[in-house]
């Protein structure tokens, strides 16, 4: 079998190991991957987001399978093109894809569907926006770019002032281009975050087990929003209380809102949750696989992926037993220093051959690398993520902290306290 993978992220990296572990995974390839990646696949030199060049390409080389990993191509139908061509691909249609690609799409789908969210009114005009904000008297507020703005079109505001600022910022100064033309202000919640990643094929929703991003750049959630400096799985404060409340009141409900709209929803959805006092509120939904998330949800993944994804594209993963480990999973990022505002690139990276660590159980995912005259260096904000797992939660992070150890490279940031604040609520 001939699977492409479309993504060049650590995430990416991420399913590519996990579907060569299927012998009848015979040739592997990704578009465009990046330089670490290309030890586990062949790189097809065609960017993520150029939907005719993949599906033209596909098409030609004969592949059995393409897998779609990030947003933009989802929500550009590139899994429409290539089902169009007669290849079976894993991710949703762009009609699907909606319900990350615009958050007034997403926010109007849970009203309609009594599906726990922030409280929250949509804006087109500026005026009513600043009209809003004005009578508003409940701070922090949070303003939401209405598109797809990289994690970063949402801003937490303190008071009336930052509001109406991020307000002008995203709707007259185009801060996040035509993605803040509409915004969404909301309802402030608090309580620990949750991601829970699932397969669906639109009759069945299988969770994955349950995971814990960090967002922010600096120890002890400071600093900017990134793309995720870490992650730990499982979370220890989705209990299987709150689980079966998340499918019988967020889960289920969300497929079948999806299938009642005219747009059933099949590939990996991914919940972002908040456990508030008042139950579990949906924060946001991806179409895809979160990154870091899928670093250490998809090592605990026992049954076999490529099966999995393609009972989800042919409607059968009714028929499918998918299981998780019981062990504990953690990922370190490692970042360019400056990341993720201003950073070099080109940066030797040392303690790798061939990509990985010898001697070491923990597996490196290459999300910024590039190959310069047979040497890794650095290619972007976040270049590696290093994954071991543990019997328990503690020795996991330890375990991927030991690893991490052994790679550095010129201004290397990292956080030092992944998985602090998920062993404080084990306590
Ligand atoms: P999003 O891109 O929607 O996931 O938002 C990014 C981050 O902003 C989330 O992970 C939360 O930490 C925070 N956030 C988003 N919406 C809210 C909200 N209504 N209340 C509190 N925090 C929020
Ligand atoms: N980790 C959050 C995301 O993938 O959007």
């Amino acid at each position: 079998m001939k699977v492409l993978v479309v993504g060049g992220g650590g995430r990416e990296h991420a399913i590519l190991r996990k579907l060569k572990e299927n012998p009848e995974v015979t040739e592997l390839f990704a578009a465009p991957g990046n330089g670490g990646i290309g030890y586990d696949a062949v790189r097809v030199p065609i960017p993520a987001t150029d939907v005719e060049g993949i599906a033209r390409w596909a098409s030609l080389e004969g592949m059995d399978y393409v897998v779609v990993a990030p947003d933009d191509p989802l929500a550009m139908g590139l899994v429409d093109r290539l089902t169009d061509k007669g290849i079976p691909a894993f991710g949703p249609t762009a009609a699907a894809a909606r319900i990350e690609a615009s958050k007034a799409f997403s926010k109007d789908l849970m009203k309609k569907y009594h599906i726990p969210t922030a409280e929250y009114e949509t804006f087109t005009e500026v005026s009513a926006a600043r009209e809003y904000l004005t009578r508003n008297q409940r701070w922090p507020i949070v303003v939401k770019a209405d598109g797809l703005a990289l994690g970063k079109g949402v801003l937490i505001c303190r008071s009336r002032e930052e509001a109406l600022e991020a307000v002008e910022e995203m709707m007259v100064g185009g801060r996040f281009g035509a993605s803040g033309n509409t915004v969404v202000i909301e309802e402030f919640l608090t309580g620990p975050e949750v991601s829970v990643l699932s397969f669906t094929d639109g009759r069945t929703l299988v969770p994955m087990v349950s995971s814990m991003d960090h967002k922010r750049a600096l120890d002890g959630d400071r600093g900017l929003n990134t793309g995720g400096m870490g992650a730990i799985a499982p979370n220890p404060y989705y209990t299987p209380g709150i689980a079966r409340v998340c499918m019988e009141t967020i889960f289920l409900p969300t497929m079948e809102a999806m299938n009642a709209e005219g747009r059933t929803f099949r590939g990996c959805l991914y919940f972002g949750l908040m456990l508030t006092p008042d139950g579990p509120k949906v924060i946001e939904y991806n179409c895809r696989f979160g990154d870091p998330e899928t670093q250490v949800v998809l090592p605990l993944l026992e049954t076999d992926l490529f099966t999995v994804m393609r009972a989800v594209t042919e409607g059968s993963l009714r028929t499918v037993d998918v299981t998780f480990s019981h062990r504990s999973a953690a990922c370190v990022v490692l970042a360019s220093g400056g990341y993720p505002e201003h950073y070099e690139k080109g940066k030797v990276i040392t303690g790798l051959v061939n990509g990985q660590l010898p001697e070491s159980d923990a597996v490196v995912y290459h999300a910024g690398t590039a190959l310069r005259e047979g040497e890794l260096v650095t290619a972007g904000g976040r270049v590696l993520g290093v994954t071991a797992l543990g019997d328990t939660l503690e020795q996991a992070v330890e375990n991927a902290y030991r690893a991490a150890d052994g790679i550095s490279f010129e201004g290397m940031h990292r956080r030092g306290d992944i998985g602090a604040r998920a062993l404080a609520a084990g306590k």
